[in-house]
């Protein structure tokens, strides 16, 4: 069969621009792609945090002034190339200083939608000056989910794209990029408007992940339960209607695992290093974390991870009735990464002063520390409100530290409870959303810590589990290939 030409387009990759799992998924995959033969390219803003880091990029002559009309402007872009690390996957960089030489990635600024419309418009006209023509776009999210229409409207003369088919994957449909309707015209949609969805254009507002649900030719989301979640109004958000519409396009796919990036056997942003026959770089790894973070050590504490947006989403409103009751009573230490919502900042800090030498936090973003807190942790902890795939519990799972975790989303697609009497499962699940859901499950690790025979054939089956994307990435392929052959 031959190689398929992919476009693969997103807001975040890395190792360029990351703030959650996104980016290692779009690297994830390009580099599979790749692998397989096919030819892929990326897709990304040059934001000014790349822009200042040093990672070399170099223009691209033939596409050094693209003038792009977007409503009633002319924006000029040009677009820089680099080869994705660890493969041979060529990424494009969309260089517009005025739009993304902001302070973050994402801003709350009033031409966000421009932003994100305009990368998208940058992406097709460097297709064209490049020659490329995909067999299928893949988009990712709000920001690049106006492509398959403005394939089909303000590209549709063009017959370089006549075969290209769209595809639009889910990451999190929390963020849906929701806008009044008067940004519709400054998109350059304003003669769309038959295109647009009516129920929200008679609301005078306009939504970027609608429209894509609308207009690609296939839809998916990041593991299966999710898929179904996402036609429930529990969890649709209020895109559970349309996508029920849609239902026999949408597909849920497991998010791979870069074990080139995450395994202790040869990370190298780890100082000890293990494997699964012999553990003992992870007990080092567990005092030097303990160090690192300030607190008191100790072999037999059981030490808890958390890695995590600090956002609704991932359930630390269940902390303040379960949490303190095991610190006060255990040898627990609790080690935190993160940044985000202030109460969700200002209770971890809370814990920290009431329990210096229990509890550890480092607020912000840490690449090392991420790695350092997998590895040198007893258990993971994500007892997530809602969670479309989540990578950290996989990850965590390859570095021998059982993830606690809700049963939703793809953490219930990824994680088995853990049976101590027949040694099967890789974890501890909960259904309900409730401190108490969450203090029975703690509870229940402790007795099982006290177990280190049977714990350890616990953290064993976890590392043995694969979730590469040698095994998930096929799904994407057989995706792509029917629609070529449709
Ligand atoms: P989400 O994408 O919803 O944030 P995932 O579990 O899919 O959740 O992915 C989170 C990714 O972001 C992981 O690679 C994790 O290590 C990383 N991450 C999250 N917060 C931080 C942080 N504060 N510092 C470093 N890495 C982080
Ligand atoms: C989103 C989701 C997370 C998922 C990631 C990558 O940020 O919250 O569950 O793993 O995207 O698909």
């Amino acid at each position: 069969m031959r190689p398929l030409r992919i476009c693969l387009l997103a807001s975040e990759l890395a190792p360029y621009a990351k703030t959650g799992g996104l980016a290692d998924v779009l690297a994830g995959l390009g580099r599979y792609l790749d692998r397989q033969g096919h030819d892929v390219r990326l897709f990304v803003p040059l934001y000014q945090s790349i822009a200042k880091s040093d990672l070399v990029t170099t223009l691209l002559a033939r596409a050094a002034d693209l003038d792009i009309r977007i409503g009633q402007r002319t924006i000029r872009a040009s677009i820089r190339t680099a080869t994705l690390p660890q493969s041979k996957a060529q990424v494009h960089f969309v260089d517009c200083p005025e739009l993304f030489h902001r302070q973050g990635l994402y801003t709350q600024d009033a031409d966000e939608g421009l932003r994100f419309a305009f990368f998208t418009r940058a992406v097709l006209d460097a297709c064209q000056r490049l020659a490329f023509a995909p067999d299928v776009f893949h988009c990712n999210d709000w920001h690049t989910a106006l492509l398959p229409l403005y394939l089909k409207t303000t590209y549709g003369w063009d017959r370089m794209f006549a075969a290209s088919r769209t595809i639009l994957t889910i990451h999190n449909i929390g963020y849906q990029g929701m806008f009044g309707a008067d940004v519709i015209d400054s998109l350059g949609l304003g003669d769309q408007r038959g295109l647009l969805h009516h129920g929200d254009l008679k609301d005078h507002k306009f939504n970027f992940l609608k429209t894509g649900v609308l207009h690609a030719s296939k839809l998916t989301t990041v593991s299966r339960t999710y898929a179904k979640e996402i036609q429930t109004s529990e969890h649709g958000m209020g895109l559970d209607e349309l996508l029920r519409t849609r239902s026999s396009d949408l597909t849920g796919i497991v998010n791979g695992v870069d074990y080139g990036d995450w395994d202790p056997q040869n990370d190298p942003l780890i100082p000890h290093r293990y494997v699964k026959t012999d553990l003992r770089g992870k007990a080092k790894m567990k005092e030097a974390l303990l160090s690192r973070l300030g607190l008191q050590s100790g072999a037999k504490s059981l030490v808890f991870g958390v890695v995590s947006r600090l956002t609704s989403q991932k359930g630390f409103d269940l902390f303040a009735d379960s949490i303190p009751i095991f610190l006060q009573r255990e040898d627990m230490r609790l080690c935190v990464l993160g940044s985000g919502d202030a109460h969700h900042e200002k209770y971890f800090q809370w814990l920290r002063d009431t329990w210096p030498k229990k509890v550890g936090i480092f607020r912000g973003y840490n690449d090392e520390l991420a790695h350092w807190i997998e590895a040198g942790s007893d258990v993971f902890l994500m007892p997530s409100r809602y969670e479309p795939c989540g990578l950290n519990q996989m990850y965590s799972l390859r570095y021998g530290t059982p993830p606690v975790v809700r049963r939703t989303g793809g953490l219930a697609d990824t994680v088995q409870q853990w049976n101590p009497s027949t040694g099967e499962g890789t974890g501890f699940c909960f259904e309900e959303f409730s401190s108490h859901a969450l203090a029975g499950t703690l509870e229940w690790v402790f007795k099982n810590w006290r177990d280190q025979e049977s714990w350890q054939k616990l953290m064993q089956n976890g590392m043995a589990m694969d979730f590469s994307w040698d095994k998930q990435g096929p799904d994407y392929v057989r995706l792509y290939r029917s629609l070529v052959s449709s």
